[in-house]
């Protein structure tokens, strides 16, 4: 079994029953209710007694809430919606869920301090659930954000609830629908005493890769979220990077969708190991009742987004740190949009694509070798991000611990994520994947894989924007030359910027020879 799948998924019930500090495994039922010791409760015991409550019963929340009470805890949610609180009731075969459509009637239900977890759409409803909220908790209570919040926002919302006692996590979650059913990551952001409440439910509910949890403090604050928005923008490049290939593989190679499949599933059996490719695989397999043809060639060929690859596109600029595959993959995302005007410009340029005319299995191989030096190089955009904006907003992150918690629940877990862990550990503060013995060795190894499938690629005409920012980034970081002089003396000449000498110190401008 592979690395990351070994570990996907709950390892089992009730861990680390003995340093909860929160009440575990309380029975009710609507008329009496009973503790795991059989004792009858009274109705006030039963109503200050839920572990931990749940707002937003959409499909992640709902999933989450059954994942922690498979664990042992009981646990209420909240929603408007009667239909989702509806939902929950019939999935809830434990005695230890509850489930409310009145706020006032949530809050009781938790034991205190209380602690409050939403799952709500990012932006205005997390702010309007909290104001909600507010006049209900009491010092000392804590919300915990589990949505994919926007990093500043959490910064703005844990302080101005610190200001009224009230303690305040910002988690990412990573995992989807099935993981937040059957094992998550869990990025958690904010002050670390207030994590340790809910660190035995989050850890128990966590992704487990030989028995050690994805779930992690990762500093003050946004943390959590900037990790998680950094993961995001990581998962936008990767799957750039595959939905490249398959299009080499359709437009250029001629392989039908069963053939396509099964170089996905021969990929997943090797270095490129991951979830990405392996959702791939299932993805070629998937019939379509409708048509009797496969589902991927009925699919409206234009991606959507919620923003979280834009983000850390933002950040990044607003960082000055380059992670140009991860642009790239924002771009490709909104130029699939531009649809009429893609058309129009296909009549004005008609491009015949070339058959291919190599050796298929010799172009293949080079493919996946090409798909996994790029991934490389996207961790190294990523974590190179979070380097800089773990000094820049003193997160202290611990890089090592980030990729470990990744190797399990969330949606960019591969194989190659051991050697990315390995690489922090052998140096903590490392500025750069690409400057990590273990992983230079392999894109040493991959490089003229990845150089060739470019060449390929340009003179097939098939657009390759994620390789090429690779290969591009790669061939830049590693070179010790840029062009750059000539920038700084077109910045002198008409602006007057001044510029710095090679053979002299202090900041010169030339007077020059202009026209
Ligand atoms: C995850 C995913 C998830 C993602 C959504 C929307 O880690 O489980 O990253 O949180 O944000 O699937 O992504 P889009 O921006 O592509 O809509």
């Amino acid at each position: 079994m592979n690395n990351y799948q070994r570990g996907y998924g709950p390892t089992g019930k009730h861990s680390n029953p003995a340093t909860s500090v929160l009440s575990r495994g309380k029975t009710l039922t609507d008329k009496h209710h009973h503790n795991t010791t059989g004792k009858t409760m009274t109705n006030q015991q039963a109503q200050q007694s839920y572990d931990i409550g749940m707002i937003g019963l959409g499909v992640m929340g709902r999933n989450l809430l059954l994942n922690m009470a498979d664990h042992g805890y009981s646990v209420a949610g909240y929603d408007k919606d009667q239909a989702k609180v509806e939902a929950l009731r019939r999935e809830s075969t434990e005695q230890t869920i509850a489930a409310k459509t009145g706020l006032v009637d949530f809050i009781a239900l938790l034991s205190q301090p209380r602690s409050v977890m939403l799952l709500v759409p990012a932006g205005a409803p997390v702010d309007s659930v909290i104001d909600d909220l507010l006049p209900h908790l009491n010092i000392g209570d804590l919300i915990i954000d589990a949505g994919n919040s926007y990093f500043k926002d959490t910064d703005l919302r844990t302080r101005k609830l610190a200001a009224k006692g009230i303690h305040f996590l910002g988690v990412g979650v990573s995992g989807g629908e099935h993981g937040a059913r059957h094992g998550p990551c869990f990025m958690v952001g904010g002050q670390k005493q207030a994590y340790e409440r809910v660190r035995p439910i989050l850890e128990a509910a966590a992704a487990k890769i030989d028995g050690d949890p994805c779930a992690a403090w990762l500093g003050h604050e946004s943390a959590g979220h900037f990790v998680k928005m950094v993961h995001n923008g990581i998962e936008y490049a990767v799957m750039q990077l595959i939905a490249e290939t398959y299009d080499l593989m359709q437009r250029n190679l001629a392989l039908n969708d069963e053939e396509i499949r099964e170089v996905y599933a021969s990929w997943n059996q090797g270095e490129l190991n991951g979830y990405l490719i392996e959702i791939t695989e299932h993805i070629f397999a998937q019939q379509d009742e409708k048509s009797g043809g496969h589902l991927i060639d009925k699919i409206v060929a234009v991606a959507k987004q919620k923003g979280t690859g834009m983000w850390t596109s933002q950040s990044a600029m607003e960082l000055q740190v380059p992670i140009p595959t991860i642009d790239l993959a924002v771009a490709m995302r909104d130029l699939s949009g531009f649809v009429k005007e893609r058309q129009q410009a296909g009549a004005i340029y008609q491009l015949a694509l070339p058959r291919f005319a190599g050796d298929r299995s010799v172009f293949l191989n080079q493919l996946g070798r090409a798909l996994f030096a790029s991934t490389i190089i996207v961790y190294a955009q990523g974590m190179a991000l979070l380097k800089v904006a773990s000094s820049q907003y003193k997160y202290h992150l611990d890089l090592e611990a980030v990729a470990r918690i990744w190797r399990g629940g969330c949606i960019i877990r591969a194989a190659l994520l051991d050697d990315i862990r390995l690489a922090f550990r052998t140096k903590r503060y490392l500025a750069n994947l690409l400057l990590a013995p273990n992983l230079a060795q392999k894109l040493i190894d991959h490089q003229d894989d990845l150089r060739q499938v470019v060449c390929h690629a340009l003179t097939s005409g098939v657009p390759t924007p994620g390789f090429m920012a690779s290969l591009a980034y790669f061939d830049a970081y590693r070179s010790l030359w840029l062009p750059a002089n000539l920038i700084q003396a077109q910045r002198d000449y008409f602006g007057a910027h001044s510029y710095e000498r090679n053979d002299a110190d202090g900041t010169f401008h030339t007077e020059w020879d202009k026209p």
